[in-house]
């Protein structure tokens, strides 16, 4: 169990940073923003931390109590990370050229909450 736990959460570290590479890179950027990058790292992220959640409620980790408050608040922020990025990327799909400025305030939730998240998982 050890091992799987590892795996995932070595994935739980590359979905994040799908999310949190592109929006440094393109932080200043006025449009093409790599929104299919985003949203495969927020679906990342929702499966491996309740896989990672799955596998501590089985016991496979020896930490004792899970901090349920610290998972609902970092899966409800993942939802919200969700959300934008797939909005981001339906409306990119649907402009001519990978959209503009419109698209600039779904692209910046995302990574901003990411980073919220970071914050969230370290300190509490
Ligand atoms: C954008 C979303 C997310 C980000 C950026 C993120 C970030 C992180 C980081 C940096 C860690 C390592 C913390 C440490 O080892 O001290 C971590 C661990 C963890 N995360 Fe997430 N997380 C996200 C979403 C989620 C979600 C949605 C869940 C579950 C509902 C979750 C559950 C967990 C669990 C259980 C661990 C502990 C893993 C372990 O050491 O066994 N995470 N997360």
């Amino acid at each position: 169990m050890d091992i799987l736990h590892s795996v995932i959460l070595v994935g739980h570290f590359i979905g994040l940073a799908a999310i949190v590479g592109p929006f440094l890179m393109q932080a200043r950027w006025k449009g093409q923003f790599a929104f299919p990058v985003v949203l495969g790292g927020a679906i990342t992220q929702l499966v491996t931390g309740l896989v990672l959640v799955g596998l501590a409620e089985m016991g496979g980790d020896d930490d004792g109590d899970l901090n349920y408050a610290k998972i609902g608040v970092k899966l409800t922020i993942a939802v919200v990370i969700f959300v934008v990025a797939l909005l981001g990327f339906l409306k990119q799909r649907k402009t001519p050229g990978g959209g503009g400025r419109e698209l600039l305030p779904f692209f910046h939730a995302a990574g901003g909450l990411a980073l919220v998240n970071i914050a969230l998982a370290v300190f509490w």
